[in-house]
């Protein structure tokens, strides 16, 4: 048997500070727009922007549900709108910031399992790297290009066809 190694890449910023100018202005987007999201239950606000190459910016927020599992993390509200509005349109980045009530989270959040692998799904359809910019409400922030830095090994459409 042989021992296989995989190897993430990932860039760390302090306070977004030398971020590059569009990715610092979309994960201000985000900040904002996780004032916005609807947690009555979490108190555990989240706010994702996508920046589309057609200029578009689109947003998205936790939506909380009583039924808990009917309820949508903010990055699929925002990838499920910018397909829904722009299906020919090439997702570059998502930066993904968050609010939350009684103390200041300063680790990046990374997104969850199941909006990793809807991310995955969008940068195989596109043919193209998405980049995933992370933080918590203040302090340092992730920088990922390309999925296969954040869901190696990923099942995608590939795995459902005949292989050769
Ligand atoms: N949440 C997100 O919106 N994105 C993530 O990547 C992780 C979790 C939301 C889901 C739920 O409304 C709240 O955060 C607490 O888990």
């Amino acid at each position: 048997m042989e021992e296989k190694k995989i190897t993430l890449r990932f860039r760390l910023s302090d306070n977004a500070g030398d971020l590059e100018p569009a990715d610092k202005a979309l994960l201000e987007k985000a900040r904002l727009t996780a004032l916005n999201a609807y947690a009555p239950y979490s108190r555990f606000r989240v706010g994702a922007a996508i920046r589309l190459d057609n200029g578009e910016i689109i947003t998205g927020n936790n939506q909380e549900n009583a039924a808990y599992p009917s309820g949508l993390c903010a990055e699929r509200v925002a990838l499920f709108a910018a397909s829904a509005q722009f299906p020919e349109a090439v997702i570059e980045a998502i930066a993904v910031s968050i609010d939350t009530d009684n103390h200041e989270i300063i680790q990046p959040v990374s997104p969850c399992g199941a909006c990793r692998q809807v991310l995955a799904e969008y940068e195989h359809r596109q043919e193209r790297e998405i980049r995933v910019i992370f933080s918590g409400e203040t302090g340092k922030t992730v920088t990922v290009d390309g999925m296969n830095n954040l869901l190696p090994m990923t099942f995608t459409a590939n795995n459902l066809k005949k292989s050769k």
